[in-house]
């Protein structure tokens, strides 16, 4: 969820409230984010005085040499043309690049699928349509086709529902004043199959460009009501009992998938953020007839529940923590999904823990091992990684099909020196006791939250996606922000106080070894302008005003070993820019040099970053486009369904915007920025 706008806007969403946690410092990013701004206003913009010419304030002389040598002698990983950075209404990629649309909410999805009329949505259509918010996407060889380039499985997340750009009439319902007064049974109905995830087959035609496979017997809608089993150490304990589930280990559906992964026997996986939202109930967390100091209330306060974003707990009681206090215990989990099988049971596999989890990107240890890495994403809390106790099979996919069921799950600590220790998240070990509240190895992971906190590992801004460069052995961690945290609260790892433009760690793990308990780590970028002295942003010289972005979220290695990364959290209010996908170096002189190659239109957010395995097509997700239009200070008021701020990617009269997925391609064919 896009954290920074709905907080500027003049309505704070009741989510945002919730999801902030109290209120530990009164300061906001206001006034850098307005000194940002006004220095690319859109006459500069207009004029394209923002071409590439490189920032000179804070660097030396000698730096700025150094990096024109780069330049000069063609170093460079990254071949493109970058674009300008700015807010419109429209898409934006680097010139020679098509960006087409390849899906949109609400497109058919199978034959008999209904088209999208969003004036007469109903629930059944949307369930054979594609979803809202598009945010992971994750490309898989088609089973039976696994060598033939030109056919995928897309597989995608549908994270959140925006009310006020999908529903005529309707407004902005999750506002204190509202209090979701027009929300509906059929409007409810209808929203809970807008979430969950898509799979969808591609095919790429002789013109070189990708199409949706409408046929396709692997095409799949998942939604808030899809059955789904719970597997590993807390499937099935107490805590995950409900009155409609006594085996704790059946669940309907799957909240707020954010970003995920993709695993080398062909599954998907999708992370389940902020499913806090989804709940309604007692004001104060505590279960009916507890007190604040209650295990019940303690385990909710730690994750925000209820978060009472949605209307659904009106009308479902298992969305209300008074009648159904286990319920949110059976969400904040990595699901896996096996797109050969359209009929087969998504699975959430708890040893892998709860929490608000970004992603899930893995990598095949050296060992054989499969190393999974997580962030979960708010304001002081943890990075993860999971190690298998098996290891992968690679010549019997079947034989892989419940490896994360078995492993350890560790948190970070990032200690002062440039040093780290993973901290294995272990019943019985160190202060993870039924002293402190831990029974079992269920309870850890359950509340792996209060686990983390025992074990006092680094509280961190916003950890986003984490990714392991494969060829290099590096983790890369993107720290969206975190405007909470005061000068008395930072530490190595998180070193700016008021972090409003967040930042990105480069870890490095010993001799190559994911499951190793050390690591070292470095900040490769703050980000946020460097040419305005406050920011403190530390992007190389070589990078271009054009070139620096602020709030990194979703990160993709390439297969040649470059890094990309998408954001959450730019725009006109905030950076004087949209949201988009820029290339980041890693290595020699290249590195922390940033390049701007696609911008969101007005309101957007990119997620998704996912390249074909031959680097000639790049997908990205676009989601919520137009939401938070008194962000882009040229349309300065709340977008509504009536008054977009921008009707992409249509352009229709009566066309509310539409989250889309957008494939990449170069003209005339050939490698992405190769
Ligand atoms: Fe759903 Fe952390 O972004
Ligand atoms: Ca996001
Ligand atoms: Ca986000
Ligand atoms: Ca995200």
């Amino acid at each position: 969820m896009n954290e920074n706008v709905k907080q500027s806007g003049p309505t704070r969403s009741v989510a945002l409230e919730r999801a902030e946690g109290p209120a530990s410092n009164q300061s906001s990013n206001s006034t850098l984010g307005d000194i940002i701004a006004r220095r690319y206003s859109r006459r500069d913009i207009m004029r394209g005085a923002l071409a590439a010419t490189a920032i000179t304030a804070t660097v030396s002389p000698l730096a700025l040499l150094a990096a024109d040598k780069a330049r000069a002698q063609g170093t460079t990983k990254f071949d493109f043309s970058e674009i300008v950075a700015g807010v419109d209404d429209k898409h934006h990629v680097a010139e020679g690049y098509d960006a087409d649309i390849l899906i949109r909410w609400g497109d058919p999805i199978f034959p008999d699928s209904p088209e999208f009329d969003p004036m007469n949505q109903t629930a059944d259509a949307q369930a054979r349509q594609f979803g809202y918010n598009n945010d992971f996407l994750g490309l898989i060889p088609v089973p039976g086709a696994e060598s033939d380039p030109n056919r995928m499985l897309l597989v995608v997340n549908h994270e959140y529902t925006t009310e006020e750009l999908m529903f005529a009439g309707l407004g902005q319902q999750d506002v204190k004043e509202v209090g979701f007064k027009d929300m509906t049974a059929d409007l409810v109905a209808i929203e809970m199959m807008a979430h969950g995830g898509s799979v969808v087959e591609i095919a790429r035609g002789e013109n070189g460009k990708w199409a949706v496979a409408r046929d396709s017997a692997f095409n799949r809608r998942l939604t808030a009501e899809t059955e789904m089993e719970l597997t590993g150490p807390a499937a099935g304990n107490e805590a995950l009992k409900t009155s409609a589930d006594q085996s704790g280990t059946k669940v309907l559906g799957m909240l707020n998938n954010c970003a995920g992964g993709v695993t080398p026997w062909g599954t998907w996986l999708s992370a389940e953020e902020n499913f806090h939202g989804y709940f309604i109930g007692e004001e104060t967390g505590a279960v009916e007839g507890g007190d604040e100091d209650d295990p019940g209330a303690i385990a909710y306060k730690r994750y925000g529940v209820p978060g009472g974003s949605y209307a659904w707990g009106r009308f479902h009681d298992r969305f209300n923590v008074t009648k159904e206090p286990n319920e949110p215990n059976r969400f904040g989990w990595i699901v896996e999904i096996d797109p050969a099988d359209a009929s087969s049971m998504p699975k959430k596999r708890t040893a892998l823990g709860r929490m608000k989890h970004e992603g899930a990107a893995g990598v095949i240890n050296k060992d054989g091992r499969y190393v999974l890495y997580s962030g979960d994403d708010e304001r002081f809390d943890y990075a993860y990684k999971f190690v298998t106790a098996g290891t992968v099979n690679t010549s019997d996919r079947a034989a892989n099909m419940n490896l994360l069921d078995e492993g350890t799950l560790y948190v970070a600590r990032f200690n002062e020196d440039g040093t780290g220790i993973w901290l294995p998240m272990t019943h019985g070990e160190g202060a993870l006791t039924e002293a402190n509240g831990f029974r079992d190895q269920a309870d850890v992971l359950t509340h792996a939250r209060r686990a983390g906190d025992f074990l006092e590992a680094t509280k961190m801004d916003r950890p986003e996606d984490m990714d392991a460069n494969p060829i290099t052995g590096k983790v890369y961690l993107m720290l969206t922000n975190n405007t909470k945290r005061t000068p008395e609260e930072v530490n190595a790892a998180n070193p700016r106080p008021e972090n409003a433009f967040g930042h990105i760690i480069e870890i490095t793990t010993p001799d190559m070894d994911h499951a190793a308990n050390d690591f070292t780590w470095e900040i490769l970028v703050r980000c946020g302008d460097p040419s305005v002295a406050e920011v403190g942003a530390t992007f190389s010289p070589a990078t271009s005003e054009n070139g620096w972005f602020g709030m990194p979220d979703n990160c993709v290695v390439d297969a040649d070993g470059r890094l990309w990364i998408s954001t959450d959290g730019n725009s006109g209010k905030a950076t004087g820019r949209a949201d988009g996908l820029w290339s980041l170096g890693t290595e020699g002189e290249e590195r922390a040099t940033s390049k701007h190659f696609f911008r969101c239109p007005a309101g957007g957010e990119l997620c998704g970053p996912i390249f074909t395995p031959d680097v000639t097509a790049l997908f990205v997700a676009v989601q919520h486009p137009g939401e938070s239009g008194e962000d882009w200070p040229e349309f300065g008021r709340a977008s509504t369904y009536e008054d977009p701020s921008t009707r992409w990617p249509d352009f229709q009269d009566g066309m509310p915007p539409r989250p889309s997925v957008v494939a990449i391609t170069r003209q005339g064919g050939g490698k992405i920025a190769g």
